[in-house]
């Protein structure tokens, strides 16, 4: 086992295993009913998994307990050429540029999920720490450069967040943020049963909101990655269920910090208006 070094694929850093593999990655053509959950790392995936599959599933509660998350939705670039059954969630980091084509070729539902950058880079310099397949992510005040230039699997959280807000309209991706649904899980929850054409009953979406909660996710063995061998997540160093919060990135930046970022951030981010909360 190692940390994989970063290796460019088109531009955008990617852990050696999945570099090498990308022909394959490219190649993959999705079902038509197949459904992508795309993120940039740490932004909410699996909680968004768990809703959908319980949406999938009428809120039946053995929905969640019956296999691992990354069993339940297969992760792309891991486990492509494997053939990944039709009608699945899969889940991709990839930027919407290397996504494959067939996705928006069969017009594939697409739920994105975004999360403010100072608490996504708090939850992924945690993660680098405790994952021992990712490059270290040495000390914390190098990270935040690491992570502004985008030096870090999956490459820019700027580019990767735009991407896919630039193409939501026309790809008909649902673009959610991870701040709105910490804020009201159930107006959130409808939002993604809606867009499934999904009609669940009041009852199930308040049971799906209670399954999917941070605590009942954590203590959940099928959602928690505790399925991962600690020599790979290493959860002594940091749990995959970290905190689950807006706003921990204040307990990590120095006013500094935080002032030299927000300058940075104006900057790269001032061709598009996505509308971050919780960011100062
Ligand atoms: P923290 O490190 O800030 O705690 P991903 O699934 O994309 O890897 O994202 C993981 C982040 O989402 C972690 O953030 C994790 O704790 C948080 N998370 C997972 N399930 C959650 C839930 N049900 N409610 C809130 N946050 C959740």
């Amino acid at each position: 086992l190692c940390r994989f070094p970063l290796i460019s694929v088109r531009n955008v850093p990617l852990m050696s295993l999945i570099a090498s593999n990308f022909d394959t990655i490219w190649a993959f053509t999705p079902d038509p009913s197949d459904l992508l959950i795309a993120t940039y790392p740490k932004a909410g995936t699996t909680w968004t998994q768990e809703i959908v599959d319980l949406l999938l599933h009428n809120g039946d509660a053995e929905a969640c307990k019956r296999a691992p998350t990354p069993v339940r939705s297969p992760f792309l670039e891991i486990c492509s050429p494997k053939p990944i059954p039709s009608g699945k969630m899969i889940k991709t980091h990839l930027p919407i540029q290397l996504v494959p084509l067939g996705f928006w070729e069969n017009k594939c539902k697409t739920i994105y999920v975004a999360r403010n950058a100072k608490d996504n880079l708090v939850s992924y310099y945690h993660f680098d720490r405790m994952n021992q397949t990712q490059p270290e992510p040495g000390p914390w005040d190098g990270y935040i450069h690491k992570f502004m230039r985008g030096d870090v699997g999956w490459g820019s959280w700027y580019d990767h967040v735009k991407g896919y807000w630039v193409e939501r309209e026309k790809k008909n991706i649902l673009y959610l943020f991870y701040e709105d649904m910490k804020e009201n899980p159930r107006r959130e929850v409808e939002r993604i049963m809606k867009y499934l054409d999904l009609s669940l009953s009041d009852e199930v979406i308040s049971r799906i909101v209670e399954l999917t909660s941070f605590k009942n996710m954590k203590e959940n063995p099928m959602s928690n990655y505790s399925c991962i061998p600690s020599q790979v997540f290493d959860h002594n160093i940091s749990a995959f269920m970290r905190k689950g919060e807006v706003g921990d990135w204040r307990n990590h930046f120095t006013s500094e910090q935080s002032k030299m970022f927000d300058e940075d951030y104006k900057e790269k981010m001032k061709d598009v208006n996505i509308p971050f909360r919780d960011l100062i």
